[in-house]
């Protein structure tokens, strides 16, 4: 194992009727809040009104930064941080899926911060401290209601940057009930199902040796998540389907799977905000395409790595039969798995052909120049995967 330090200091409320506890919650901070939403869905469900009478409850003065799309937009972030600027505002609610959490987390920064925040996304700046923001979450995927990373599109540039400022970036708080997940569209319930099998999958190919526990901790998670999330697919108002997605969700990324490894490799994500930076898919379709055509081209890195997953966690029987040729299966049983919840396969089912493939290339190895670590992707080698995908 390598060194680690594993400290994730997010109180994390789970179950039905766990909203109650919003109150207690806010009691530690002032009353300033600015309201952090995207695009309706809580306005549909009812979970508007029952956080603003929650909010009218503890005397909040609330502000509303409502709007912000899936990808969230840098323009969005602005607003957000001229808001709490103006109204000072005293602590951030992020009330939705991942794109408003990591919305609310560059507005919690950005705040703080004397210069503009895509400073501090890019890498030029150093965050200088962050708002206190809670979150209650409605859709499972990204983890990252209780992580410190965040996801921010600059659409004018055509960069979508992953960045963390951890500490400051943790939410104090996430509040997660299963029941407000009944109501995400079938589509965003698969992209779901997909993120955070890739988080997992990410992980999963680190270069750290002796990690037993992790290993299996990562083995187990794809399985619950194979065995519950076709459940939660034909049936959205499957408690118990949807309550084990959300728990698999946040367990997937937040820090627990990384400990003692080199964090995993990440190049499929960096090839999948590539993608959407550039045609604005939906983060775990892009994953969905991309991540199989990864494994492919990376099998001859490490091909009992790739055999034993596919032992463990998709049941392909090893015997008389190389490492490759039972990694190959492996890999194949993912793509199937996805396909058979509704996944896409390919980047043309988002209309998507060659002509901007070298562009793609060089945004996802970024300034560093590669994507990766279990294999260091070239720009040549992002560009042959994307034509895999194709
Ligand atoms: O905007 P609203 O109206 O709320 O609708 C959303 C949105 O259209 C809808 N939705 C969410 N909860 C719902 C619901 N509709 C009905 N009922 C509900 N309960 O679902 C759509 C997608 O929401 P979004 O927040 O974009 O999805 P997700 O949670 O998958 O977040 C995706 C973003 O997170 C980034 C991605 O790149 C992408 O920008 N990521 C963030 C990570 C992190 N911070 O750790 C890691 C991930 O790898 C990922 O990159
Ligand atoms: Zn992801």
């Amino acid at each position: 194992m390598e060194t680690f330090v594993f400290h994730n200091p997010t109180r994390l409320i789970f179950g039905r009727g766990q909203l109650a506890q919003l109150r207690s919650e806010l009691a530690p901070y002032g009353k300033r809040l600015l309201l952090v939403y995207g695009g309706g869905s809580i306005k549909r469900t009812g979970l508007y009104d029952a956080v603003m009478a929650i909010l009218r409850e503890v005397g909040a003065e609330v502000s509303e930064l409502p709007g912000v799309e899936p990808n969230p937009r840098l323009t969005t972030v602005h607003r957000g941080v001229a808001i709490c600027r103006r109204e000072q505002v005293d602590f951030i609610l992020a009330v939705g899926g991942g794109s408003v959490i990591d919305c609310a987390k560059a507005v919690a920064v950005g705040a703080l911060y004397e210069g503009d925040v895509w400073e501090v996304i890019t890498g030029k700046g150093r965050a200088t401290g962050a708002l206190p923001f809670g979150t209650v979450l409605t859709l499972a995927a990204t983890g990252s209601e209780m992580n410190s990373g965040s996801v921010i599109t600059n659409w004018e540039t055509r960069e979508k940057l992953g960045w963390d400022a951890a500490p400051h970036t943790y939410p104090r708080f996430s509040i997660l009930d299963p029941v407000y997940t009944f109501t995400v569209p079938r589509d965003h319930t698969v992209y779901g199902i997909v993120d955070m099998m890739s988080h997992a999958l990410e992980q999963y190919f680190h270069t750290a040796a002796n990690t037993p526990l992790v290993d299996r901790w990562i083995e187990d998670l794809l399985r619950t998540v194979i065995e519950a999330g076709p459940r939660a697919v034909a049936d959205p108002e499957d408690y118990a389907a949807r309550e084990t997605l959300l728990f698999c969700g946040t367990m997937a990324l937040n820090d627990l799977l990384a400990m003692g490894t080199d964090g995993g490799d990440w190049a499929t994500h960096a090839i999948e905000h590539a993608v959407s930076a550039v045609y604005d898919i939906p983060h775990g379709g892009g994953l969905a395409i991309i991540q199989p055509n990864w494994m492919r081209y990376c099998l001859d890195v490490n091909p009992a790595r790739f055999a034993r997953l596919a032992v463990r966690v998709f049941d392909v029987n090893p015997a008389g039969r190389s490492d490759r040729e039972v990694g190959l299966e492996g890999i194949e049983r993912l793509r199937q798995f996805w396909t058979s919840i509704g996944a896409p396969s390919r980047l043309a089912d988002y209309g998507i052909g060659d002509d901007q493939i070298e562009r793609m290339a060089k945004l996802a190895t970024g300034r560093r120049g590669t994507a990766g670590q279990f294999r260091k992707l070239t720009e040549e080698d992002v560009a042959a995967i994307l034509r895999m995908s194709l």
